[in-house]
């Protein structure tokens, strides 16, 4: 039988990292992939240009809660610039790679992240004096 998911993937799916909400939350967004119906909401904690804390809830496919769990780990502590760096192919990668057809479901990690940063950089951010 041919492996369709690496070690890592099932690793993610089995345990996923930074499950659940996060009451602290200055920065929340959802992301979703209209072609599957699939989501992501992911709730960040971000002080100082710094991802402080970060978890997720979704609903979605294997690939998709293995690329978020890896994309909070991914995200986790650094700085904003950075976060805007992780692509979906960094994503993978942190998994030793995803199938071609399941690439979009790392997309949706990717582009949450950078929507969170996003609004982050609207709202909160600016809110301090300057
Ligand atoms: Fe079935 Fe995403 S909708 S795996
Ligand atoms: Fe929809 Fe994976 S199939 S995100």
């Amino acid at each position: 039988m041919t492996e369709i998911y690496s070690a890592k993937v099932w690793d993610h799916v089995r345990n996923p990292r930074n499950v659940g909400s996060l009451e602290d939350a200055n920065v929340v967004v959802q992301a979703g992939d209209p072609t599957c119906g699939d989501a992501v909401l992911y709730f960040l904690r971000i002080e100082e240009d710094i991802v402080r804390d970060i978890k997720f809830l979704i609903k979605g496919c294997g690939a998709a809660i293995a690329t978020s769990s890896a994309a909070t780990e991914l995200a986790m502590g650094k700085g904003l610039d950075e976060v805007m760096g992780l692509t979906d192919q960094i994503i993978a990668q942190a998994l030793d790679g995803l199938p071609e057809e399941k690439m979009h479901c790392s997309n949706m990690a990717a582009s949450a992240l950078h929507a969170a940063v996003e609004q982050y950089r609207a709202t909160v951010a600016g809110e301090k004096p300057r």
